[in-house]
């Protein structure tokens, strides 16, 4: 299957917000990704639920929602009637995970895990099996527009090996830095989703670089 992209609503002009969600609709991604934080799990504030659901007006596409909050437990069914596709918690946020993952399935939506760069893959083995999705992080959260953190190559791979066995449907998105010269790399690292803010809203042309990083093709890369 070819990979998704889901462009970071965080480096969108949010005084543009209508323009930039009709951008996206009309362009080659797949989802938007929406990125929640509380100040409190990540040193940032974005933004909440009447931004979310002003979003989802606009949105022909699935929200992939990214919670960087604590108690993401108390929150799942307002996200999922706010319009969220996905859910997508962090590992580091959750005591009982398992309880989260199944709250957020029926709530309706896809379950996500959310792993920090120093978290290891090894610690989601036995959720594996449950999980629609698992988000590496490759810079820390709370903000766009950071340097890519190589090590995360290494967590995609081992991720890939430990999912052929356990759930071969599962998606592996990966979150920060990424642009059009790691995505190949990053593909063949064994990721299938990824989230690009400023790579896409800082381009020149946003639809096009979507185009680029949609139609890239690892296999011929090298
Ligand atoms: C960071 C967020 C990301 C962020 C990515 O905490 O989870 O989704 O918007 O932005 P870029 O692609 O600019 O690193
Ligand atoms: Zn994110």
């Amino acid at each position: 299957m070819k990979h998704l992209i889901a462009p970071s609503l965080l480096a969108a002009d949010f005084a543009n917000l209508q323009r930039d969600i009709e951008m996206v609709n009309s362009s080659d991604a797949d989802w938007f990704h929406v990125d929640v934080m509380d100040g409190v799990f990540v040193p940032n504030i974005s933004f909440g639920f009447p931004v979310m659901e002003a979003i989802k007006k606009h949105a022909t596409k699935p929200l992939d929602v990214h919670l960087m909050i604590v108690n993401p437990d108390q929150y799942i069914e307002r996200f999922a009637a706010a319009g969220a596709s996905v859910i997508t918690v962090h590992y580091e946020a959750c005591t009982h995970l398992h309880r989260t993952v199944q709250a957020i399935h029926a709530a309706g939506c896809k379950a996500g895990v959310a792993l920090n760069p120093h978290t290891p893959v090894t610690l989601l083995k036995d959720i594996l099996a449950d999980l629609d999705l698992v988000l590496v992080m490759s810079v820390n959260p709370g903000f766009g527009g950071q340097k890519f953190i190589p090590n995360t190559l290494h967590k995609l791979r081992e991720l890939k090996a430990m999912a052929a066995t356990l759930n071969p449907e599962l998606i592996i998105e990966v979150d920060g830095g990424v642009d059009i010269h790691n995505l190949g790399d990053l593909i063949q690292a064994g990721a299938t989703a990824f989230v690009a803010g400023n790579a896409i809203f800082a381009a020149t042309s946003p639809k096009e670089m979507i185009s680029e990083l949609k139609n890239l093709n690892a296999g011929l890369l090298k």
